[in-house]
């Protein structure tokens, strides 16, 4: 009996569990899995892992290499997110192959991924099918002479403090981050033929990739603003992923280390890390920047059905609304961006949606003198806000022949034309038939 009861409370618990678990109206990861290389990171990045567990989070940290590692039970996936913390693991632990991970951003999920200057190429080729490339000689850390922290920095001026952040207030957070960032670590580079990926903070133009124990025998492969330093993914399924090539940046110590740039005379006693791993991991784990479009309507001018296909010419009036997450509530999302296309092959209308600040677009249009099958489309995607992709089907066909005109001005002639010539064949009839 007793373990009947267990039983029913294990299924009432899991059951619970997932509807704590993102949903349509919570989208904000709460299971988070992290996957250390070592406990120690445990401590040493314990501000980062704190700021989560108070943002409500529920971390689940485990050592990298457990033999007892999952993602997944009885098909359910039993995390939102996944943070992976070991850059030199050449595996990880249990059924997390790299196609399991993989997998798992492929089905909607967040990934973190912190690489430092010992990286593994099992890493690598995750960061790689994420599409961010990180430098491929592995000695090579990035080197910058001209923005290093002078005060902490080992002389090799590998400890870099910049400032050259991506301007997103989604992706960032609205207020602007003052203190440089402290980053330690390699560079990768994202393919400019990749829409997805975006560089949130990347190097200085004075920065290269290279190795500072040995003397620079050949041209640095990456130099300049095209290294990225830390870049983020939104993918077309809206799993969000952030890759970093410096897993200190997240540290205490970074966190806490005051800053000044060399060469500069501002000092700044904490460094702007905190607020970055912060913001940034608010946006992956979408606390921002996601919308949901709902109660796409369409209807005559004048009327108010929906209805099941339209006249060529018509007037029609669209409408939707559109959400934007706030990490509590859903909060009208307010844009002049917002477009509809009618499209059959290719758009014939393209109207730009007006908004009444309380979420819901709207646009009237004429339908064109064209018949098919059309459909509203709306495919809506902007830098760090979820892809909207929405699309509704309508037919619309020609006019009946009762429907058109009786008589149309230009035809006047032909009308003229035709009357004329019965009224001459008249005439002609009684003067053939009555005249000798
Ligand atoms: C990279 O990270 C691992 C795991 O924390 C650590 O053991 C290693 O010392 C780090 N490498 C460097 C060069 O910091």
């Amino acid at each position: 009996m007793a373990g009947a009861e267990a039983i029913v409370a294990a299924v009432v618990a899991s059951l619970i569990l997932s509807c704590a678990a993102f949903t349509e109206e919570n989208p904000t990861d709460r299971r988070v899995l992290v996957l250390l290389e070592d406990l120690a990171i445990e401590s040493t990045h314990s501000l980062f892992f704190k700021s989560l567990s108070d943002r409500g989070y529920e971390l689940d940290l485990k050592l990298s290499t457990d033999p007892k590692l999952a993602l997944q039970r009885y098909g359910e996936y039993l995390y939102d997110a996944l943070v992976i913390f070991s850059p030199s693991v050449e595996k990880l632990g249990g059924s997390l192959t790299s196609e399991a991970v993989l997998d798992f951003v492929d089905s909607g999920h967040d990934l973190i991924l912190a690489a430092n200057s010992t990286t593994s190429q099992f890493i690598r080729n995750l960061a790689a099918e994420c599409g961010v490339e990180f430098e491929e000689d592995f000695d090579s850390v990035v080197i910058d002479h001209l923005s290093f922290d002078d005060a902490r920095d080992a002389k090799d001026h590998s400890l870099l403090a910049t400032k050259s952040l991506i301007k997103s207030k989604v992706i960032l957070g609205a207020k602007e981050i003052q203190a440089p960032i402290l980053y330690r670590g390699i560079g990768h580079v994202v393919s400019p033929a990749n829409s997805l990926a975006i560089k949130v903070l990347t190097a200085s133009s004075s920065a290269y990739s290279a190795n500072p124990n040995a003397v620079l025998a050949s041209p640095p492969a990456l130099t300049g603003t095209s290294i990225g330093l830390v870049s983020v993914v939104q993918a077309r399924n809206n799993a969000r992923i952030l890759i970093s090539g410096s897993l200190d940046m997240f540290s205490d110590n970074f966190i806490n280390s005051p800053v000044r740039i060399t060469g500069s005379t501002e000092r700044f006693d904490k460094s702007g890390n905190q607020e970055f791993v912060d913001e940034l991991s608010k946006w992956v784990f979408h606390e921002r920047g996601h919308l949901k479009a709902v109660n796409l309507q369409h209807h005559k001018v004048g009327e108010s059905g929906e209805p099941s296909m339209y006249r060529i010419t018509d007037h029609l009036e669209f409408s939707l609304e559109i959400y934007e997450w706030t990490g509590k509530n859903w909060q009208p999302y307010q844009a002049d961006d917002v477009q509809v296309e009618f499209y059959m092959m290719s758009p014939y209308v393209l109207k730009t949606l007006n908004h009444n600040g309380k979420g819901k677009y709207e646009t009237s249009f004429q339908v064109p003198d064209v018949y098919g099958v059309f459909q509203f489309k709306v495919d809506y995607k902007r830098l760090g806000y979820t892809t909207l992709d929405l699309s509704k089907q309508i037919p619309v066909r020609p006019s009946r022949h009762n429907e058109y005109e009786r008589f149309i001005k230009a035809a006047y002639p032909y009308y003229g034309g035709a009357f004329s010539m019965m009224a001459g064949f008249f005439v002609f009839g009684i003067a053939f038939l009555y005249h000798k």
